[in-house]
Parts: structure tokens; sequence; C-alpha cells
């Protein structure tokens, strides 16, 4: 049978032929994206105005946006850039400092000094405290200046890499100096979340920011809505005819969003214990991706139009009773464990500023439904957390399965799955369509397969912070990225419910997952009764790390891959018992396992890459040992039908398998099941 890779790809463009290609002026790899070719303009002369300059957002995103932005040719030459904030710096030490951090947080592989120089010279500082009028006075004087200097056409961009909280404070002073109103220049506000820590802030903290703006001026950063994986979910949906009419309940079974982040909470703490993550991922970033992939097709292109129906769709997502809250959602916090690496992680409550008590959960999952007529019954899981095993967004789009009635009385029957269109936002950028296919042979039997597109094959990857998109726009007056008013207040009119509910009934359980692990059980739990499953994203990447796997092919990995089931056990719960006779073979991902014979002897301990319960694949007799989870265990499972069809392409695994088996259980003659 000939090898069944089940990876159609489509084919790159040929080199030279894409927009970056080496044609172009800029070096391909010096460009930011396929959105900014050649021929895009650049943004409004202006004086950009950074409050809180001597922060980390500056150094780390802003400033090697502005330097992207500059070498693209997209920051206008008449634009200069004012730090303020309360260090007592002058311009100079404000230059130096900025070009030697430039040089650590730069996005490109290479630097380019000359752009630096250009750049350099139209950065200046004034220092000032937040509440303190005369500095707004000197900073009018210094805009003022550079507006000339810099031919900047008296517009002005202010940008709060600040906390929230001074959004306020700070808008009351530009206005008293005269500085928030346009004129024949227009005046922008940045502003960067959260904004607000619930529904009663976020109201108060947008009706403070009305005051002194109208909405058209400010600019309300979510920098998933940067990511052009993202933006894609609106163009793949709206310029592809083909989806839309299957986008609705009649055909589409569920939809998931996965945002997982390896990483902890990273010396944040402090920010973190006030804000969980709900608050951080659920309530701006999954939302907003959610409001893209269901909402309306809106009559434009236009900002508001997709803010309109941005809005519309949030507004119809049901708002929870704390019985929903109870039965619908699922909240964790990571327990020590181990990095992807293998070296040991600390749990949430061992972080720096992180109360030992702590109740702030680092993992949230969720069902939630759309009350609207396209989306009427259909579950959209979410699930956010940090320090889980793997770090990817994904959004997958279940379809309903077809009647399996033709396929009745043939083996095919075992294995109709249903259709799903997987959203790789990153850090794996692509869409993939799975489906089934007949396998080469006499007889009619299905096999899961996909189509790939990968951004990176087709177009040349943004190597942006991903503020580029966000500055170039806020600088040409293109709203549609950033959120408005409305949507900010809808999206916390669905967290609400789970914050109160929250507040009154703590986590007993908390840690409840392990640093490095796929998080709780109980989020398995929760798509599991629906009869549903997480996708998981196996990759021959995570396989290759399963020793047994070591050394199989590419082709043989991505077929294994599409076949394992992922699952979680917590301490204590049998995988296997010891007399029942089995179908299906483990691959302990994360955890450890022991192995328990006669009268509860323990036998011996298995730990992360084991295999275990091979001889089920291979004979029908029952189970020699009962394996018991000694901590929480994510184990990829493999069923004995799935197994015969990989040992048919794949005899050399067998191979392996029936020599582990041997090894171990003394196995000797035929194997009656995988030869049938
Ligand atoms: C930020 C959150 O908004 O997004 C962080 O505050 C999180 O906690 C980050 O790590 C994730 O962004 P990205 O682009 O890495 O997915």
């Amino acid at each position: 049978m000939g090898e069944a890779v089940g990876v159609f790809e489509i084919a790159a463009p040929v080199p030279g032929e894409t927009a970056m290609s080496e044609k172009t002026q800029t070096p391909p790899e010096l460009c930011l994206g396929a959105g900014f070719g050649a021929e895009t303009p650049s943004g409004d002369p202006c004086v950009m105005v950074i409050f809180g300059a001597s922060g980390d957002l500056t150094k780390r995103l802003l400033m090697p946006a502005i330097y992207n932005l500059a070498c693209d040719r997209l920051l206008p030459e008449q634009c200069a850039i004012i730090g303020i904030a309360m260090d007592d710096l002058t311009t100079d030490i404000f230059r130096e400092r900025m070009t030697t951090d430039i040089q650590q947080f730069s996005t490109r592989k290479q630097f380019d000094p000359a752009v630096w120089d250009r750049l350099v010279k139209r950065l200046y500082y004034t220092p000032g405290k937040f509440d303190d009028a005369p500095a707004y006075d000197k900073l009018k004087g210094l805009i003022a200046k550079c507006n000339v200097d810099h031919k900047a056409e008296g517009n002005v961009l202010f940008y709060m890499a600040t906390p929230p909280s001074v959004f306020g404070l700070v808008s009351k002073h530009l206005e008293q100096a005269g500085l928030t109103k346009h004129d024949s220049a227009w005046r922008r506000i940045v502003v960067e979340k959260p904004f607000g820590t619930d529904l009663p802030s976020a109201l108060e903290l947008n009706r403070d920011l009305l005051k002194f703006w109208t909405e058209g001026q400010i600019y309300r950063i979510d920098h998933y809505l940067g990511k052009e994986t993202v933006q894609n979910l609106l163009a793949f949906r709206f310029s592809n005819g083909i989806f839309e009419p299957l986008w609705n309940h009649k055909y589409i079974d569920h939809i998931q969003f996965t945002v997982a982040e390896t990483v902890g909470v990273e010396g944040r703490g402090n920010y973190y214990e006030r804000s969980g993550v709900l608050r951080d991922m659920v309530q701006n970033h999954m939302l907003q991706m959610l409001a893209y992939l269901t909402m309306e097709p809106p009559s434009s292109f236009r900002p508001d139009a997709i803010r309109n129906e941005k809005s519309k769709v949030l507004e119809a997502v049901r708002v929870m009773t704390p019985e929903d809250v109870r039965r619908d959602v699922v909240r964790g916090q990571y327990g020590p464990g181990r990095k992807p690496n293998g070296t040991p992680a600390a749990g949430y409550r061992e972080e720096a500023s992180v109360n030992p008590q702590s109740r702030t959960e680092t993992f949230a999952a969720m069902r939630l439904y759309i009350d609207n007529w396209r989306w009427t019954g259909v579950p959209i899981y979410l699930r956010s957390g940090k320090s889980l095993w793997k770090r990817e967004t994904e959004i997958m789009v279940q379809f309903k399965k077809a009647p399996e009635v033709i396929f009745r009385g043939t083996p095919a029957v075992n294995h109709m799955e249903a259709n799903q269109l997987v959203f790789h936002i990153q850090p794996d950028q692509g869409i993939e369509f799975r489906f089934q296919a007949k396998t080469p042979g006499p007889l009619m039997q299905l096999q899961k397969v996909n189509m790939r597109f990968n951004y990176t094959e087709a177009f040349e990857a943004s190597r942006g912070t991903g503020y580029e998109v966000m500055l170039y726009h806020a600088m040409i007056g293109d709203t549609t990225l950033f959120s408005r008013t409305d949507l900010v207040e809808a999206a916390w009119r669905i967290a609400q419910p789970l914050l109160d509910h929250w507040q009154s009934e703590f986590p007993t359980e908390f840690p409840n997952y392990p640093a490095g692990s796929w998080g709780p059980k109980a989020a398995f739990d929760l798509i599991e009764r629906d009869g549903r499953e997480w996708m998981e994203i196996i990759n021959r990447d995570v396989l290759g790390k399963v020793p047994l796997f070591q050394s199989c092919s590419p082709v043989f990995l991505n077929s294994v891959a599409m076949m394992l089931k992922p699952d979680v056990y917590e301490t204590g719960d049998y995988i296997i018992r010891k007399g029942e006779t089995g179908t299906q073979m483990y691959f302990l991902n994360r955890g450890d396992v022991e192995i328990i014979g006669d009268e509860g002897k323990i036998f011996s301990s298995l730990t992360d890459g084991s295999f275990f319960g091979e001889i089920a694949l291979l004979t029908s007799q029952p189970r020699t040992a009962s394996v018991r989870a000694k901590t929480a265990c994510n184990i990829f499972v493999l069923d004995r039908v799935d197994f015969l069809k990989v040992l048919k392409d794949h005899p050399q695994f067998a191979d392996s398998v029936l020599q582990a088996a041997r090894d171990r259980y003394n196995v000797t003659g035929p194997v009656t099941d995988a030869s049938e």
C-alpha cells in the first residue's frame, strides 16, 4: 500500500512571484508582511507623544515597531516622537538609552544604522509627572517646536503607555493645555488594555475618556487584532464564497478557541494577581477573535461597519446565570510542575509578588452560546491558560457529521468523523481543513487527512512586534483594528457574571494543574460531557519527543498525529485495570504512572515519554497489570483500529512496538489481531 500522506499542501508561490519578492526595493526579510507592499503610503505627518516613555513597553515594543515602520518607509519623514515620563531624563540621555535598547529589542535580522541615525534625531524627551500642570505647558511648547521643525502639520498622536488609572488625569491636563481638540489638524489618543477591571470600572473609564475625547479620537489597542492571522479571519470568511453558506447552526456542530501559553506570569505577579486569565486574555483577545469568527458580514470594510457587526454579535452572547457559570465554566491555577524542556517549573503561588494563598485563576475554560439566528444552539468552547505544555492559539470549527447511511456495513463506518476547519493563529500560522479520504486498497476504508495552507510558505511572514500595524493605522486614522466603547462594554457584560460568581465561591481545589501540563481535568470533563473533545494539535515535533517515535518518518508521524486522542487523568485515577480486555495503547506525554500487580503491589513507575498498554493492540488477552496515575497525567491514546491501519502502512513501527511488547511481556508467537 502506498504511503497515506494525508497532507495536501497548497503550493507556495514560485520565488519572485510574491508581492515581497527580491524585485521589490526592500529586501524581503525586512518587510513587515504581505499587507505592506512597496506601494503602501506612509502614515500622516505627526508628532507622537508617548506617556510613560521610560517604561518597558516603549523600549520592548513601541520603539522597535517605530523603527520597523521607518525601515519599511511607513513612518512619515515629517514625524517626531516625544517621550514623557517621571524620570528626570534629557533628550540626549533618552536618545542614548533608546539607541542601546534598540540593539536588544529590534526584531529585524539586521540592524540598519542609517535608518536608526535618522530616526534617533527625531526623538525628544521632556520629564513630567502626570498631575503636574506646568509639565503639560512644557510639553505643549515642545510639541509646537517639533511641529515646526519636522513639518508635522499640527497632527498629534498621544500614546498612553501607562496604567489606565491615569488615562482620565492625563486627558484632563491635555484638555486644559488645549491639546485635545481637532482643529485643522487631528488629535488622537491610543490607550492600552486593561480597559477596566470589570463592567462598572470599564463604564467609568469610558465615561472619563469620553469627557475629553470623541469616540473617533480614541484608539483602544488589542494587539491580537494586529496579528495577520486574526485579520485574516475576516478576509477568509468574506472573500471566499465557499464557507459562508455553511457558517451557521445548520452545518456547524461547535467551535473551539484555544489560547495556550507555556510561560507563567514572568515577573508580572503584581499585575496578574489583580487580573487572572479571564481579564487578561478572555475578555479581550479571545472575545475579539470570537467576534471576527461569528459576526454577520459587514456592509463594507469601513471601520464602523465592521465594529457594528462585532458589537452586535458580542451583545448576542448569552449572559450566564450563576448556575450556568457553575456548570459551564472551569477555572484553574498552576502548581509546581515541569517546563516543556523537562526542567522544574514553579507553581503560581511561588511566583514573585504572588500571594501564597492566591485564588487568582491562571486557566479558564467555558462553554458559551450566541443567541441569534445564525448560531442558536451551537456551543462555543473557549480555553486559555498560562504554564501549559505547549504554546498555541487555534480556532477550530467543527462541522456536523455526514450521515453514515451509505457506509453502513463497511469498515469505513467506524471512522466517520466530522470535518474540521482549523485556523492556526500562532505560532503556526495557517489554515487547515480536515476531512476523510478512502485509503488505497480493495476495501472501503476511511482515514482522516488534511489540506493545509501555511503563511510562511505563501507569504513573507511578518517579523514585527505586532505594534507596527496598530501604530500605522492610528497614524492614518483607520479605527478598524481598535476597540470601541460599546465593544468593550459588551465584552465585560459577558465576563461579569463569571467574576461575580468567582468572587462569591472561592476555589478550594487550587492549584489544580501542574505547570507544563494540559490544564485541569475538569476542562476536559466540561467538553466531554457534551460528547465532544478538545482538539489538541499534536504535530510531528510533539510526537518526535516520544522515544518510540524517534527516527520514524515525517509521513508516518503525520498519520499518527491525526489518530491520537488526548486524555487527562488525575492523581489516583486508574488508566488500566488488571483483567480487563483493553483496545488502547497509551503515550505518557506528561506525568508519572505506577504499574500495579496483585494485591496492590507496585512493580514500577513510568514517566514522561513512556508508553504502556501496547499489548492490547496486539492481542485480545486481559490486561496483566493495572496502571494508576501517580500525578496528574496527560496521555495520548492510540486505538487498536487505528493502530492496525498504521501497521499496514508502516510495518517497521509495528516491529518496534512488537519488540517492546516482547521485552516487556514475553509475548511470543503470532499476533493474531494485527495480522488480520
Ligand atoms: C497580553 C497578556 O495581553 O497578551 C499576557 O497581558 C499574554 O499575559 C499576552 O502573555 C499574549 O500575547 P501573545 O501575542 O504572545 O499571544
